[in-house]
């Protein structure tokens, strides 16, 4: 612990008044799977469906964070680890803020996508597996990185040459080889309905 002598400061406004004044819950929901599962293209979905139904919701994407927050990390074990982390707490602190946080990262590890569910309320951390193949992910290779990785041009690459572990019991699976995106963003709404997040 590097930080030993600060106080932490209460605030009135709590999270709890905010989700009254917004009119729904706040909480992270949470989209793994392997690079180009369709992570980020549900979770952009999602936010536009939210957003029409007048909820404050805001994605936050692997790609565009690790341009910035955590540029400093490589894709090694341990800074994924790091990046997880950071972007739990970045989570949390959305959520304290009355917003329906989505965060779309492979978080390939099990144990770093635990220790973000342990450090919320219990309830608040929904977890969505973005369920696709790597030969569908490989053949469809958006951003052509696959390619390079097979190539060998680039290294801990996940699926090829670092692992990916899949949830055993997230709250939702997608089906995002099979599933329409249409289809997939209806599960989501319906999940949040049936959990209170959204009316
Ligand atoms: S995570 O493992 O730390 O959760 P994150 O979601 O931030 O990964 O970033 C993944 C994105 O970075 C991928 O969609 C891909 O475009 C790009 N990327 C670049 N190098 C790698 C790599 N070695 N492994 C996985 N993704 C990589």
């Amino acid at each position: 612990m590097k930080t030993s002598n600060t106080i932490y400061h209460m605030a009135t406004v709590t999270r709890e008044r905010r989700n009254q004044l917004n009119g729904h819950k706040s909480v992270v929901i949470w989209f793994t799977g392997l690079s180009g599962s369709g992570k980020s293209t549900l979770a952009h979905s999602v936010e536009e469906e939210l957003y029409n139904l007048d909820c404050t919701a805001f994605v936050l994407d692997g790609e565009n964070i690790r341009h910035g927050l955590s540029s400093n990390l490589s894709f090694r074990d341990d800074d994924r680890k790091e990046n997880i982390r950071r972007i739990g707490e970045v989570a949390k602190l959305m959520m304290e803020s009355g917003v329906i946080a989505m965060i779309a990262f492979i978080s390939p590890f099990k144990k770093d996508r635990n220790l973000v569910r342990q450090l919320l309320p219990q309830g608040d951390f929904i977890e969505i597996y973005c369920n696709a193949s790597l030969e569908t992910c490989e053949s469809r290779d958006v951003k052509g990185l696959y390619k390079r990785a097979r190539a060998g041009e680039i290294k801990s690459y996940t699926g090829i040459d670092s692992p990916y572990e899949a949830p055993d019991n997230s709250e939702l699976v997608i089906d995002t080889e099979n599933e329409s995106l249409e289809e997939s963003v209806i599960k989501v709404i319906n999940l949040l309905k049936s959990k209170g997040v959204i009316n």
